[in-house]
């Protein structure tokens, strides 16, 4: 199995990790600090799993998830990912990431921002609309009648039938979202985010942390997509 480079091994780069590890794919992990703060990781993940520097991750395969806070992504070096497929879980949060006006004039969407910024790569945004927790929770084997579907978006059809496989092997079944420009449909608050997986889609804010995931059949994801409304994001607080 060809091994799959993470950069940013916090919630959701452990969680896609310990996929890829169990599903017998060998990872090299990357985060800000070092390969030799993510010990504890690796150890947990076995011997499928290494620690690595950024460019390490990089450099480890053909596709790369770059999972780290946005402002983060848009610093790191363009020529880092040339050549690559990413798998892009980018969210925009004002609260985190300060106000970002390209993003708040709903010019571009924020995988477009990254996409941007690594003009060489080739972004599939995946894993960004569903919480950290409910990965494990909702993983499931291929044919399983309980699968769940996550949305992708890209703008490179080659890189989004790789990540659909990656995402397959990973436990997921995928449903194409179209091109990036598209991904606001599953953008926080929108249709398709997070709160689609939880088991009570009522759950207030504050408790959805806490609450059980559920399956997200492909013809309920794609009905979500369909139906959503573009989030105002300038109006977006959080
Ligand atoms: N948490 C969720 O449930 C969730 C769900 C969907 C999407 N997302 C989105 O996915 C992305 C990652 O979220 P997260 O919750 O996994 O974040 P997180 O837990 O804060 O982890 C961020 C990771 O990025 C690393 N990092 C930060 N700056 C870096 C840099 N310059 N170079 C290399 N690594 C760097 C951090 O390393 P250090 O610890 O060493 O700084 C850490 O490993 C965000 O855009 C987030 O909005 C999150």
């Amino acid at each position: 199995m060809p091994t799959l480079g993470i950069i940013g091994s916090g919630n959701i780069g452990a969680a896609i990790a310990r996929l890829a590890t169990a599903a017998g794919t060998p990872v090299v992990v990357a985060n800000s600090r070092g390969p030799e703060t993510l010990t504890d990781l690796v150890a947990e993940l076995g011997p499928l799993a290494t620690a690595g520097t950024v460019e390490q991750a990089a450099d480890a395969g053909e596709i790369v998830v770059l999972s780290v806070p946005l402002t983060a992504a848009t610093t790191l070096p363009a020529a880092l990912l040339e050549g690559k497929t990413v798998v892009d879980t980018s969210n925009y949060y004002p609260f985190r990431d300060g106000r970002i006006p390209v993003l708040d004039a709903e010019e571009l969407t924020t995988s477009e921002l990254v996409q941007r910024h690594f003009t060489g790569a080739r972004l599939a945004k995946a894993f960004n609309n569903i919480l950290a927790d409910h990965i494990p929770a909702l993983a499931r084997p291929a044919g399983s009648p309980d699968r769940t579907a996550l949305p992708m978006a890209g703008n490179d059809a080659g890189a989004k039938t790789q990540v659909a496989a990656l995402i397959d092997r990973l436990g997921f079944d995928t449903l194409d979202a179209g091109t990036l420009t598209e991904s606001w449909r599953f953008e926080p608050e929108a249709a398709a985010y997070t709160r689609l997986y939880l088991a009570d889609p009522d759950t207030p804010a504050e408790q959805m942390l806490e609450t059980p995931a559920a399956p997200v059949t492909a013809a309920r994801l794609a009905s979500a997509l369909e139906g959503a409304q573009r989030v105002r994001v300038a109006k977006r607080t959080f």
